[in-house]
């Protein structure tokens, strides 16, 4: 399979993200064009990953001298202390801003990682290899590092930009269906905020892309949601308009989330599915779009089984909290809940223009489920 670079380039970023069947063979090449002066190599490591996926990337990294880091990844490694204990253990071994940081996992790691090289010595090199359908997708790219507060997800963060990212497609072959459940997620979101055509080729695909075995198939997603995700990063990186059309869904699920205080219950991609239904159904109630396009959405999550109520997750009584949750979103730059709603398929509401005081949207949460 040919391997796909695409690259991540405006005045201030610019950096490849290769994808395709064989895509690791490059790492050693690559570090050695994008982080020339490296010698030393913290590679941090998702425990779950298969031993052979481990040993390869070793192999790629055998002529610098390296650190190996295993977490398991959970929502609690996003956090300052853990950055903390990694960062002192670094600079022990005096790495220094010409060194790098290898990330090899889903989300969690990369985030954590990437956080991680962001603030030692104000930013050391920083090399992803996304693991998971949702990192190849969506956290591996546009430079949003960042760990959890006890008062929300991702509160404590930076934008930092990777090096380079490898997206390798054999490490998809041992993920579990509930995490290509979640990178589906993000794919459809892609569509349904900005591509039109790609959301009818995702209706003809989905249950291929969810079976997680066709490579062609799987390469063709990860492209386009690549190409579309940069479309927004590369228009506004600090997040200050345009990109915040890619929260569409997520703030209904950072509250969903956090009101499940960040258990394995639900997770991410889940949330996100549920949230994009939730912000579609208040987008009809608001007559900013139309019954059928949300027919037409529902469609692809009932012939794929996909997460889309919050019945199966919460008591009816603590809805409540979602809301309140939903009320501390970083994202929101008043006291009111800052929403992005769908006009159409690949068209939503601009970032900034809808918003919802809390007690709003405690009453509509219960009738939009
Ligand atoms: N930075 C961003 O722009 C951004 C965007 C979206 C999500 N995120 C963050 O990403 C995180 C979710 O990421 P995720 O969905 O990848 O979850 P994750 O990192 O928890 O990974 C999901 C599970 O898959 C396992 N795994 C990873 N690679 C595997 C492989 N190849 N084979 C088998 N198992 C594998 C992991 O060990 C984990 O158990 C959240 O913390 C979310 O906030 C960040």
């Amino acid at each position: 399979m040919k391997i796909h670079k695409i690259v991540l380039k405006n005045k201030d970023i610019n950096y490849p993200i290769f994808v395709g069947n064989g895509a690791l063979k490059l790492l050693k090449n690559k570090i050695k064009s994008s982080c020339p002066k490296t010698q030393k190599i913290a590679l941090i490591l998702d425990r779950n990953i298969p031993f052979e996926y481990k040993k390869k990337i070793k192999k790629q990294l055998s002529s610098y001298k390296t650190f190996v880091k295993e977490y398991l990844p959970n929502e609690n490694l996003k956090s300052f202390s853990k950055a903390n204990f990694l960062i002192e253990d670094l600079l022990k071994n005096n790495f220094n801003r010409n060194d790098t940081i290898v990330a090899a996992g889903g989300g969690i790691v990369g985030d954590f990682a990437g956080f991680v090289a962001s603030i030692l010595k104000r930013g050391v090199n920083f090399v992803n290899i996304p693991t998971t359908l949702l990192a190849q997708v969506d956290s591996s790219i546009g430079g949003k590092t960042g760990v959890n507060s006890k008062n929300g997800k991702n509160l404590i963060g930076s934008f930092y930009q990777p090096k380079l990212v490898i997206s390798e497609l054999s490490f998809l072959e041992s993920l579990k269906k509930r995490d290509l459940i979640c990178g589906f997620g993000e794919i459809l979101k892609y569509s349904l905020i900005n591509d039109k055509l790609f959301f009818k080729w995702i209706k003809k695909n989905s249950s291929i892309i969810l079976r997680g075995k066709d490579k062609n198939i799987l390469k063709y997603a990860i492209i386009k949601s690549c190409k579309n995700k940069i479309y927004f990063v590369t228009a506004d990186e600090k997040e200050k308009s345009k990109r915040m059309l890619l929260n569409f869904g997520h703030t209904f699920a950072h509250g969903i989330e956090a009101a499940n205080d960040f258990s394995k219950k639900i997770n991410h991609g889940e949330a996100v599915l549920i949230g994009m239904l939730l912000a579609t159904k208040l987008s009809v109630k608001k007559k900013l779009c139309s019954k059928k396009t949300l027919l037409e959405i529902e469609k692809i999550y009932e012939n794929n089984n996909l997460p889309s109520s919050l019945q199966k997750y919460f008591r009816k009584k603590d809805y409540k909290k979602i809301a309140d949750f939903m009320a501390n979103d970083k994202k929101n730059n008043d006291n009111r809940i800052n929403l992005i709603l769908l006009k159409s398929i690949g068209k939503t509401t601009k970032p900034g223009s809808f918003k919802m005081s809390l007690k709003q949207m405690r009453n509509i949460i219960k009738k939009i489920n």
